[in-house]
């Protein structure tokens, strides 16, 4: 059984590292606000493309991938190695391993995220989705991420709790496979300081960056944020995980499945069929541990479902796994290769990864934030609760305005562009096609603002939260190992 007996603060043992974890979680909020904000820029640039202002560092084509960025890697990136910190070190009772080296892990990031805001307006790009950033960014990237790597699995190996829970591996395993996806696909050869080629060719160069693509969403997007999923959902309902034995079942059924769904992004390409297929069919199997996962998270719940009444934390991480249980659904379903002909090169595809970036990301963040970040000022709550609600209601209908309309616009779209008259010419023009998706594109850009909006809530209610609370460290009793029991969560501030 689970308890939030919060950790002695006794005179003698160890205080957690969570000066670096406070950092990360005020980032992560940082980086969101800007994040969000250049997508509703190019939300409102693809319906009035005169916000592009012939300006080519405001141009679309250079704020898209700094959109794609800053949300993934800014937002996402702090907000998950701020969590695993914090995590890793309550689940096995010490402190964080090499400290000033977690400080650099900090600060090696803020100038990750940095360059890249610098570059990808001035154009300076590899071309490849996900991984613009040209190779002396990616250096550093691989340099941060090792340090990153040694404190957190050195924090995993001088730990007093004998058992590794599970939140771990799926942090672990999303540090290792992030390094592998990072080193194999920014494989290039640099002709000056700010330009280097792809060292792949053709297909197969394509078959290696999607490859990474697919495990981008597999490890960056979802194997870490199901690690803050099993730490936060048993911590805020004050249960145990429902399943500990289909947790371990999930993990590696997931890891395993992930690696092999790629070529659904290369459907009808030069990539062979076989190789198609084979992304399609392992896309089919990764519903199951998906939806294990998400079945396993909800059930948490079972006899405390009363709690979701009045408790928003937990409202946005039980419904950020319902958008995760929706995007993991449709996705098996867009890989198959007679319906990926309809959505693909569609804004459906848009709409699905939204469900999945807004809804699933989006919302166990600002979950697992809320809860963290009155513990990072020695209080265990928000200044404001009701603050917290009005941001998941309007986080809510923004989401879904946001993927309701891509959904619409996204099949309107396919069917629009294979509509054929009987003597074989087309109904529409292609430029039909775009302007009968505008309206779905004012819809899109309203349910960005209002996913904006609460973002504009959440950084009120932080600021007054630190405002009113002062950084305690909190202390670790010093004892013999313990063996923890499986199905517990620790017991941790
Ligand atoms: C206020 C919130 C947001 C708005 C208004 C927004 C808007 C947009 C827009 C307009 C695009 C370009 C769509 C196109 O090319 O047709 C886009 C792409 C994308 N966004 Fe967002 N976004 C938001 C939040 C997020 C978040 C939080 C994440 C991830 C955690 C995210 C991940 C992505 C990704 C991965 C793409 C590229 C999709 C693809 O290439 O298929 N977005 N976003
Ligand atoms: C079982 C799980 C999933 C499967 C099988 C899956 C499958 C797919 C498929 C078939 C596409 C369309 C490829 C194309 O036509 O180009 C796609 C696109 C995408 N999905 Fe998923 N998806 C899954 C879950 C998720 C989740 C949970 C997220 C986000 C957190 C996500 C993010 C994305 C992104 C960002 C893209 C756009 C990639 C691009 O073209 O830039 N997916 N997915």
């Amino acid at each position: 059984m689970a308890s939030s007996v919060p950790v002695f603060a006794g005179a003698r043992g160890t205080v957690y590292d969570d000066g670096v974890v406070r950092l990360f979680t005020l980032a992560a909020v940082l980086w969101g606000v800007v994040g969000m904000t250049v997508g509703v820029l190019i939300a409102a640039q693809l319906t009035w493309p005169e916000l592009n202002f012939g300006i080519p560092w405001l141009s679309y084509g250079r704020l898209r991938p700094l959109h794609t960025n800053a949300v993934i890697f800014a937002f996402g990136g702090c907000a998950l190695m701020g969590s695993s910190f914090y995590v890793v070190q309550r689940t096995s009772q010490v402190a964080l391993f090499l400290p000033k080296l977690a400080a650099f892990v900090f600060w090696g990031w803020q100038l990750v995220i940095v360059a890249a805001a610098i570059t990808l307006p001035l154009g300076y790009t590899q071309g490849k989705e996900y991984a613009e950033l040209e190779w002396p960014i990616d250096v550093l990237i691989a340099i941060v991420w090792v340090a990153y790597a040694v404190v957190f699995f050195g924090t995993i190996g001088i730990r007093r709790v004998r058992h590794i829970y599970v939140a771990n591996w799926f942090f672990g395993s999303f540090i290792l496979a992030v390094a592998l996806l990072h080193i194999v696909n920014s494989a290039a050869v640099p002709v000056s300081l700010w330009k280097s080629y792809s060292a792949y060719a053709g297909v197969q160069d394509a078959m290696v960056q999607w490859w990474y693509g697919h495990n981008a969403v597999g490890f960056f997007l979802t194997a870490g944020f199901l690690g803050m999923m099993y730490y936060f959902i048993p911590k805020q309902a004050e249960r145990p995980v429902y399943s500990y034995r289909l947790s371990i079942v999930h993990f590696w059924a997931l890891i395993f499945t992930y690696m092999w769904a790629g070529p659904h992004h290369l459907h009808y390409t030069a990539l062979p069929d076989w190789a198609q297929s084979v992304g399609m069919i392992f896309s089919l199997v990764l519903l199951a541990p998906s939806w294990g996962g998400m079945i396993n998270g909800m059930m948490t719940l079972s006899g405390a479902w009363h709690k979701l009444r009045d408790d928003p934390i937990l409202k946005f991480l039980i419904v950020s796994l319902s958008f995760y249980g929706m995007a993991t659904f449709e996705g098996p379903m867009m890989s198959i290769k007679t319906v990926n002909a309809l959505s693909h090169y569609t804004d459906w595809t848009i709409g699905h990864v939204h469900a999945g970036a807004l809804g699933w990301v989006g919302l166990v963040t600002i979950g697992s934030l809320y809860y963290m970040v009155p513990r990072m000022y020695g209080q265990t709550r928000m200044y404001s609760v009701k603050a917290i609600e009005l941001h998941f209601w309007i986080s809510t209908l923004g989401i879904v305005l946001y993927i309701a309309s891509m959904w619409m616009a996204g099949v309107m779209q396919g069917l629009m562009w294979r509509a054929v008259n009987p003597d074989g010419t087309l109904v529409y023009s292609f430029v039909e096609g775009v302007k009968a998706t505008f309206p779905f594109y004012v819809i899109r850009l309203a349910g960005g603002l209002l996913y904006l909006g609460g973002m504009g809530v959440m950084v009120w209610n932080v600021i007054k939260t630190a405002r009113g609370g002062e950084y305690v460290p909190l202390r670790i009793p010093i004892g013999p190992m313990k063996p923890a029991l499986p199905r517990t969560v620790p017991v941790t501030a």
